[in-house]
């Protein structure tokens, strides 16, 4: 049987040069994103987000990113959950998106503000219905006492709220991450890879080849 110390991939795609990178993150990050759609990378917006305590003490979940642009990476939640409190107490945040069908990891580090309520409650209004009571029957992160509880809450609320437009609870809404360094990583063979990072320094982007 196959141990896990014996599993291994030679990342063979593709490179990634200077030449490729340009120097705007952003576009690039685009591109890269675009890629990702086009290679039916599975759930592309997925990223994991990683947060801490005002001490340090980090945690990291995945989510979903619904939006980029100059200004930042935009992803909804519940402004309560752990992420939430330690966002609120620490607005220093990373996300990573991993491309395995590209070979392809892309860090994002920067500062996390709350979305306009009103970004939020229209983003909220455009979910599927089961979404928007879901987000009004779970109280993220707390302890429940079992499923039961979850499903009654649900049921309860769809009975409710069966003739009525869903209210977007108060503590629930959009983050947007304002980004200050990129890297954007491409597999090579030998574990040679490409890393091409791109700090944020007084309003410029500036860029650095990092070793594999
Ligand atoms: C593919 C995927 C997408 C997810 N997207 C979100 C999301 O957009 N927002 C969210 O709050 N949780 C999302 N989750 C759930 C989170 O991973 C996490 O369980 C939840 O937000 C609670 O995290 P916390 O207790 O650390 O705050 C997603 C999970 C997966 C696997």
């Amino acid at each position: 049987m196959m141990t896990i110390a014996d599993l291994r991939l030679n990342y063979t795609r593709a490179s990634f040069s200077e030449d490729d990178a340009d120097f705007d993150p952003i576009s690039l990050f685009s591109l890269w994103f675009q890629n990702a759609l086009d290679a039916k990378v599975i759930e592309p917006n997925a990223m994991t987000l990683a947060t801490a305590t005002a001490t340090g003490i980090p945690s990291a979940r995945i989510i979903l990113l619904k939006a980029f642009d100059d200004r930042g990476f935009v992803f909804f939640t519940n402004y309560e959950s752990r992420k939430g409190q330690e966002l609120s107490e620490n607005p220093r945040a990373a996300l990573l998106f991993f491309w395995p069908e590209l070979e392809r990891q892309v860090r994002v580090e920067g500062i996390v503000t709350k979305c306009s309520r009103e970004d939020s409650v229209s983003y909220f209004h455009s979910r599927p219905i089961g979404s928007q009571l879901g987000a009004l029957a779970s109280e993220q992160s707390q302890i429940i006492p079992n499923r039961d509880a979850i499903e009654e809450a649900l049921k309860l609320l769809e009975e409710k709220y069966q003739d009525f437009e869903i209210p977007c609870p108060d503590n629930w809404g959009g983050y947007q991450l304002a980004p200050t360094l990129f890297e954007f990583w491409q597999g090579r063979p030998n574990r040679l890879h490409d890393r091409i990072q791109f700090r944020n320094e007084h309003g410029k982007w500036l860029r650095d080849r990092l070793a594999p």
